[in-house]
């Protein structure tokens, strides 16, 4: 079992690469199961869809936000991604708890000692053993949220600043534990980025 998370600000490509990094490594014979954050449950695509919700606009409390996030983790934690893993499964989750701190706490600007403990009480304390973070300048990553159409969302459309404290956010997040976060540039050819991620990924699950 191994527990594998991506992260990256919006725009970074984390949700095209996920098909076939999971196509990867079910072909080197591994079990796995991929999920999503906010939601990979149906109690959690309902908090998602509240979350994104564009017409919730400049409503939401930032304190709300956080404990939605919070909601949809616990509901995926307990009904997905810890029964996979006590079955010997490698799990892969488009976000996690990496993306409250990056975006809450960096991000928004909260206490990050309090969101911790918000964190560790929605999770029971389950860490990822390996997180992947696909960074991006937030510019790029926006224009390229923009471009897909039908992708805007409420999440995309706070200010770049917003989102250049995010990707500072990551990158403090990603020095503090560097046994646990590799770090891949996302500003480059798909092709080339999905080969360091198989990399990474089929490497440590070789040498566990
Ligand atoms: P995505 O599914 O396209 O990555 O969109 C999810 C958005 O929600 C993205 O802008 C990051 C944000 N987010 C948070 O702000 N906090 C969180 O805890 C999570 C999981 C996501």
């Amino acid at each position: 079992m191994l527990f594998i998370t991506l992260e990256g600000p919006d725009g970074s490509g984390k949700t095209s690469q996920i098909p076939l990094l999971a196509g990867a490594i079910r072909a080197a014979g591994y079990d796995l199961v991929v999920t999503r954050e906010p939601g990979g449950t149906p109690i959690g695509d309902e908090v998602r869809q509240v979350i994104m919700d564009l017409k919730h606009k400049g409503q939401m409390h930032p304190t709300t936000e956080i404990l939605l996030f919070q909601a949809s983790r616990a509901q995926l934690v307990n009904e997905v991604i810890r029964p996979a893993l006590a079955a010997g499964k490698v799990v892969l989750c488009d976000r996690y708890a990496d993306s409250t701190l990056a975006y809450q706490g960096y991000g928004h600007q909260t206490d990050l000692a309090a969101l911790r403990q918000i964190v560790q009480f929605a999770t029971g304390g389950l860490t990822p053993d390996l997180t992947l973070l696909l960074d991006i300048d937030a510019e790029a990553g926006l224009r390229r949220r923009a471009g897909d159409s039908g992708q805007w969302n409420r999440m995309d459309a706070y200010q770049v600043e917003f989102h250049r404290r995010v990707r500072a956010g990551y990158h403090a997040l990603a020095a503090a534990e560097p046994a646990r976060w590799v770090t891949i540039h996302a500003d480059r050819d798909p092709a080339a980025i999905q080969a360091d991620l198989q990399q990474v990924v089929l490497d440590r699950l070789i040498s566990r």
